[in-house]
């Protein structure tokens, strides 16, 4: 991009004359349309411009509620460009009014919740130590039947440089083993996982997993 493309794209986006960038494909967010339909309960680990947001909360149930979150850090001018533009095309949207927006890292906004998630898209820190740990803070928030879809956890044919990064090493070697999921499909580098009802880390996690509504501290 030559310099001043991400302002002139910024500008352009808040004018509505251009769209959200995003590095999903089209195949990977009609399987998350397909999935996040008629869920009630979700969130967006890692929402950027906001593009993959609205794709998950258009189909959302009609009560349904989508936790966006990330922590939209301001640049050089101190504006957090990506967060203006995912707000103006949600609020472009029928749907803005289902977005709850989180400004805060994942690993910090795990702790504002209390209950459980029907569907969850993990799409924020790719590296080895950031999947490992949003792995850990919220999977066991998926309810039984809840589906989760993580970005970035198969290296696609036109893409092989994913399968450099720690969100598919930690897939490959971890989550696609992990006993309380079946995984459903792949699509480009996105895996789509659904939570059972058996398995041993499924009962322990009955301590914490009472479904209450979901109770965000944090958002804007
Ligand atoms: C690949 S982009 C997400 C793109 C978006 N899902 C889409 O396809 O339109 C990654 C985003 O994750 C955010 N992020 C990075 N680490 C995060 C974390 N630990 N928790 C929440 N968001 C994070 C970044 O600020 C960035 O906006």
């Amino acid at each position: 991009m030559f310099p001043g493309a991400s302002l002139i794209h910024a500008l352009q986006c808040l004018a509505g004359i251009d769209q959200p960038h995003t590095q999903t494909t089209e195949l990977e967010r009609a399987a998350l349309a397909k999935w996040a339909r008629g869920r009630s309960r979700a969130a967006e680990i890692g929402v950027y411009e906001g593009l993959t947001t609205r794709v998950i909360a258009e189909v959302l149930a009609d009560d349904g509620e989508l936790f966006a979150i990330d922590p939209f850090l301001a640049g050089r001018l101190g504006i957090c460009w990506s967060k203006l533009i995912a707000r103006r095309h949600l609020r472009a949207s029928r749907c803005g009014s289902r977005v709850r927006w989180v400004e805060h890292l994942s690993h910090e906004a795990v702790h504002q919740f209390d209950g459980k998630l029907d569907f969850l898209f993990i799409d924020g820190d790719h590296s080895l130590q950031g999947i490992q740990r949003d792995w850990r803070d919220w999977s066991c928030r998926i309810a039984q039947d809840g589906i989760v879809a993580l970005h970035d956890t198969r290296a696609p044919p036109h893409n092989p440089r994913v399968g450099d990064l720690g969100s598919c090493r930690y897939f490959a070697s971890h989550i696609r083993h992990d006993p309380r999921f079946e995984l459903l499909e792949q699509v480009d580098s996105l895996s789509v996982l659904r939570r059972g009802a058996t398995g041993r880390s499924a009962q322990s996690d009955v301590r914490t997993g009472q479904e209450r509504p979901m109770n965000p501290k944090a958002g804007a």
